[in-house]
Order: structure tokens, then C-alpha cells, then sequence
């Protein structure tokens, strides 16, 4: 940042004398103001590195086939994280150092990605570009200090169009003590299964799931149960945690009859709660919901109908002696920019998200290359960049960022001011988005379309960021 600072400040220095002479100031030197200030403004919204405490949580993590039971009369042979679908809910202290003594049990070689969490660039998990990957019967030690508060959940990042459909997800919380606590806080992580019976079907990038949307499953589960009845009493306000750890399903979680609102996406916390009836979400997004239950016994069945389908979530079972409901005023992050901010600069860089027909089988890519023929990105630490996602194929891409979280400010060239960041962003067919971000943290970081069969077919590029 000092360098693009200081450069800003003698354009400024040097356009103010040129102006006094021809009078055209305005234009250059505002453009370096509105980059330096967008870059102070997104480097502001960071919720900030936390402190580490010294207080250390230390778990084993072991990778191996084992089965689920999705329901009384459904089990399944999956691959687990310690034996269960989703595997264990790590939930720190913000400052916590994490500490994951990982075994890989598997029949193919395997690494854990930690979506959304600010680590260390060597722990980030992706073979070939952070580690190398843990082959069967290795074991790997992730050691990092979360640098933010939030929801976040962690996945194979290795064949995911097979190992996350197999089962190879968990969920992380970060939990910030300042923030204030819920009556209940729930973890909801919504996968969906493809599966002939009892068996997950094995035909991984089959080529027509390839070249549309992914695979979408015919078995949604909530925490790794078809539809389950979850227990709450009248009048409490329960903070929870959706992940969407789906391949390819987007969802749009309806809450007929409750006011569910918006405190966080991907992680962090909003500028301003809003709405959150049916919030789309893209596999890897994440939303924490702010919800006051009705002070009367009932049911409320929560389902989703994204595209026609029609599965149930789960069913609320209000009942039981009433809660006196907390008034706490929301969590907010209210230095998170508003997006116009950005507006009068360029865009610094462009990828286009492509469909790339090949005699092997469907491909996807950037900018017309598949991953790791991608051109990686090289941007420096502290300095703003923009961003534009242009989706020209046919096809949904949810494109995530590793180790960065970037601001979307304008949807087909028109500004949006979305209060909030994200890590993950759903790109629609014929549809341009542009971000914007303050990369801080060092390394070669993956970009990727979160539908796992195009990330295997090649929609995968690096962000490198110079320190
Ligand atoms: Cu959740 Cu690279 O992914
Ligand atoms: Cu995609």
C-alpha cells in the first residue's frame, strides 16, 4: 500500500500544478483518491487479525470409509471424518491456535481445505499449490490461528467431485466472545447426496452432469439426516449457521412464518442485518441467521425450492416452556464498505468463465485455459483490485476465492451496494460481476468454480499475492 500511496500522492502533487495551468485535475487526481481511499476503506473492513491467546485446541482427524445412517432406513457407505457425516463441528475461541492432526485412511490420497479461513498460505490445503497431498495410510499436521471470527467448514480439496460427494466435509466456529450469545447456536450444514438406493452412485464427472450444472443429489440432509425434527422452545432467539457443503445444489432456505435475518455471509458480519427469507446460497457459502421464534407451541417446516424441486430442510419443533427472548441488538461490521466506493475505477482484471469442449471429455476454464494452464494473477499485498467474473457459458458458477474476501460491487455494470463480503460468489449464465478486495495475505492462493465437477474439469486458477 505505501508504494501505491505515495505514487498516488505525487500524481496528485504533480496533476494539481499541471491543472492550475490547463484545468483538468478533477478527473486524474480523483481517480488515485477514490483507489487510496477504497484501498484504506476495504483494508478497514477486515475484521481485523486476532490476537493469539496461547490457549491451544488440538483434535485428531482420521479420513476413512465408514457408514451413515441419513435416516432410520437409509444407511450409507460414505468416507468420514472421524466416522461421521458432516465430521466433527470444531468450534475456537477467536485466538485459539487449531491445531489438526490429520490421518488419511482413505483408498486415495486426500488434503483438508479450511473454506474461508484466513491461514497461513502453507495450510491452505490444496495439493500441488500449498502441500503436497497426504497419500493413504500419511498423516499431515495443520497447525494455524483463525484470523477472524465466523462460520466457516472445511472439505477434501482433492477429487472433491468424488471425496465431498462421499461424505468429506465438517464444519469450523469462531467464536468472538464480544459478540453476543444466542439462546441456541446451531451449525445447519446442507449437502445433498446422489444415490441408486443406499449406495452413492460412482460414475464421479459423469460428462452430462459435467457440461451443465454439476451433480445435484436425490437425498438432501441437514448435519447428515434426511429432514430431521430439531427441538426448540418458544420465544428463544437461535443464531444458526447454514452451510452449504452441497457439489453443485444452490438453495434458497424458506422459513415460512419467521422473520430470519442476515447477520453474516461467508464468515463475517454484515453492515446492516437484512432479510434473509430465501438467501441464495451456492455450494461453499455460508449464512448466520438471526431468529426469533414465536412465543406459541407449532412446527415450521423449513425446504428450499431453488429450481423446482421442492426438499424439505428440516422441521422446527417449537415446544416447551417459553424463553424470555434476549433484545440484544445484532452483531454488524459497520466499517464493511458500501460498494459505490469502487465506482469511477476500472477493472483491473478480468476472467472469463468458459466452457472449453475437448476430444477427453467437457472442460471448463479461465479465460479459455483449464487449470494448470490458467495464467495466474499476481497482485501486491495492501493494494485494492478489481475484478470482473464474466460468465458467457450457460451453465451456474459459484466462484470462490481461497484466503480472500472480496466486496461484489456491481452486477452487469450496474453498482450494487451489497453490505456485506463474501468469499464465494454465484455467477448466473450471461451474467458479469464485479469485486472488489484488499488482498493482506501473502502466498499463491487457489480460485475456483465451487461446483466440484467443473473445478475438476479444469475451472481453477491462482491469485498470487506478492508481499
Ligand atoms: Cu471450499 Cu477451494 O474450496
Ligand atoms: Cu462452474
Amino acid at each position: 500500500m505505501t508504494s501505491r500511496s505515495a505514487l498516488g500522492l505525487s500524481l496528485i502533487v504533480v496533476v494539481v500544478a499541471l491543472g492550475a495551468v490547463v484545468g483538468f485535475q478533477a478527473l486524474t487526481g480523483d481517480d488515485s483518491q477514490v483507489r487510496d481511499h477504497a484501498t484504506a476503506s476495504y483494508l478497514a473492513a477486515l475484521p481485523g487479525e486476532a490476537v493469539p491467546s496461547g490457549s491451544v485446541f488440538e483434535v485428531d482427524i482420521v479420513a476413512a470409509p465408514a457408514v451413515a445412517e441419513f435416516s432410520d432406513d437409509l444407511s450409507v457407505e460414505v468416507w468420514a471424518y472421524n466416522g461421521t457425516v458432516p465430521g466433527p463441528e470444531l468450534r475456537v475461541a477467536l485466538g485459539d491456535t487449531v491445531v489438526v492432526n490429520f490421518e488419511n485412511q482413505l483408498p486415495q490420497a486426500t488434503s483438508i481445505h479450511w473454506h474461508g479461513i484466513r491461514v497461513p498460505n502453507s495450510m491452505d490445503g490444496v495439493p500441488g499449490v500449498n502441500q503436497a497431498p497426504v497419500e493413504p495410510g500419511e498423516s499431515f499436521r495443520y497447525e494455524f490461528v483463525p484470523k477472524d471470527a465466523g462460520t466457516f467448514w472445511f472439505h477434501s480439496h482433492n477429487r472433491g467431485s468424488e471425496q465431498i460427494e462421499r461424505g468429506l466435509y465438517g464444519s469450523v466456529v469462531v467464536v468472538d466472545p464480544a459478540e453476543p450469545t444466542y439462546d441456541r447456536d446451531l451449525v445447519w450444514m446442507i449437502d445433498d447426496v446422489l444415490l441408486d438406493g443406499d449406495v452413492v452412485v460412482e460414475d464421479f464427472n459423469d460428462a452430462h452432469e459435467t457440461t451443465h450444472n454439476g451433480r445435484w443429489g436425490n437425498v438432501v440432509t441437514l448435519n447428515g439426516r434426511v429432514a430431521p425434527t430439531i427441538d426448540v422452545n418458544p420465544g428463544e432467539r437461535v443464531r444458526i449457521r447454514l452451510v452449504n457443503a452441497s457439489n453443485a445444489r444452490v438453495i434458497a432456505p424458506e422459513f415460512p412464518g419467521l422473520d430470519p435475518i442476515v447477520i453474516a455471509v461467508d464468515g463475517t458480519l454484515v453492515r446492516q442485518p437484512f432479510s434473509g427469507q430465501g438467501f441464495v446460497m451456492a455450494p461453499g457459502n455460508r449464512v448466520d441467521l438471526d431468529i426469533t421464534l414465536p412465543d406459541a407451541e407449532q412446527q415450521i417446516v423449513v425446504a428450499e425450492d431453488f429450481n423446482g424441486e421442492g426438499f424439505d430442510i428440516a422441521t422446527l419443533n417449537i415446544r416447551g416452556s417459553s424463553a424470555d427472548t434476549p433484545t440484544f441488538a445484532a452483531p454488524v461490521n459497520d466499517a464493511i464498505p458500501r460498494s459505490d466506493i469502487t465506482s469511477g475505477l476500472g477493472i483491473d482484471h478480468e476472467y472469463s468463465l468458459d466452457y472449453i469442449p475437448d476430444s477427453s471429455g467437457p472442460k471448463w476454464g479461465f479465460n479459455g485455459r483449464t487449470f494448470a494452464e490458467t495464467e495466474t494473477l499476481s497482485v501486491d499485498a495492501g493494494e485494492l483490485v478489481t475484478v470482473r467474473l464474466s460468465n458467457g457459458s450457460q451453465a451456474l458458477h459459484p466462484i470462490h476465492l481461497h484466503g480472500q474476501f472480496f466486496q461484489v460491487t456491481a452486477i452487469d455494470g450496474v453498482a450494487v451496494d451489497n453490505g456485506h463480503l463474501r468469499d464465494t460468489v454465484l455467477v448466473y449464465p450471461g451474467e458479469n460481476i464485479d469485486l472488489a478486495m484488499a488482498p493482506v495475505d501473502v502466498g499463491t492462493w487457489a480460485v475456483h468454480c465451487h461446483i466440484q465437477e467443473h473445478a475438476e474439469a479444469g475451472m481453477m486458477t491462482l491469485l498470487e499475492v506478492d508481499p
